[in-house]
């Protein structure tokens, strides 16, 4: 894994989105695997900023979206697909029908899970992955306990989750139970994966997914896997980082280093 700290969450967004463009420049019709959350907010400003200017075209691109709650409607305010489509899709020109989100309303989750799986497979894999991280050290809604094989499924979410979503929802009744997800697999086959991660409250889910031991109880240390994983933080989400002064020096070092 890749660690590159920046100063401000700003920077941390920008350099992302240059990882991004270089995607999509060397790959016009690349496949990008979605996030939800604050943390790819700034990202995705950034891609939007660039597609204005004309220097990101998106009219090839596929997408595809970690996760989504059951039970909400597409229309729902909180619904992962209106956040994807006031955040970053009516701001790029993706075309409507390359845009995938798991479905929060599908008769048949078993089944449509397959489907996604086999989508994203018929699309050739996912070119770049981007992720946030939750503070319980989770990625996508792999809750902790996740098999670090899984593949997009329906997942309960823990107690934690469930309340950290309540002040978003008038009732606590409304707070959805359940999520369809990408699994930690699905995730893994990603050919390129940028994890993001800003302000001190992740701080510890970094340092345990970055540093600390493979395990199911933080799914995103399962990253650690990955031959080309890169993460993306500000100065406070790297504030319990062990290695940090090798992660620098690897980082100013990069420009003089053989080209492989
Ligand atoms: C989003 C997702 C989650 C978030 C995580 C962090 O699609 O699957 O794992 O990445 O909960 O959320 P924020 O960015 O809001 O802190």
């Amino acid at each position: 894994m890749e660690v590159i700290v920046q100063k401000t969450y700003e920077e941390m967004s920008r350099t992302a989105a240059r990882e991004v463009a270089n995607v999509l420049n060397a790959k016009p019709n690349a496949v990008l695997g979605l996030a939800t959350g604050s943390t790819p907010l700034g990202l995705y400003q950034e891609l939007a900023r660039m597609y204005a200017r004309r220097e990101l075209d998106f009219s090839h691109v596929t997408t595809f979206n970690l996760d989504e709650y059951v039970g909400l409607p597409i229309a729902h305010p909180q619904s992962y697909y209106h956040f994807m489509h006031e955040n970053f899709f009516k701001h790029v020109n993706i075309p409507p029908q390359n845009i995938h989100i798991p479905s929060g309303t599908t008769n048949n989750y078993r089944a449509f899970c397959e489907w996604y799986e086999k989508r994203i497979k018929d699309y050739g894999g996912i070119d770049m992955q981007i992720l946030g991280i939750g503070s319980d050290g989770r990625i996508g809604f792999n809750e902790p306990g996740s098999s670090l094989q899984s593949r997009t499924r329906l997942k309960t979410l823990t107690k934690p989750t469930i309340d950290d979503n309540a002040r978003f929802f008038e009732k606590a009744s409304d707070v959805p139970v359940y999520a369809i997800t990408m699994g930690v697999g699905t995730i893994l086959d990603a050919r390129r994966i940028i994890m993001l991660a800003n302000g001190a409250k992740k701080a510890a889910a970094i340092a345990a997914a970055v540093e600390g031991p493979v395990t199911g109880m933080i799914t995103a240390s399962a990253l650690q896997m990955h031959a080309h994983t890169k993460v993306f933080v500000d100065e406070p989400a790297a504030k319990d980082l062990k290695m940090r002064e090798y992660y620098d020096w690897v980082y100013k070092k990069k420009p003089g280093a053989p080209q492989v």
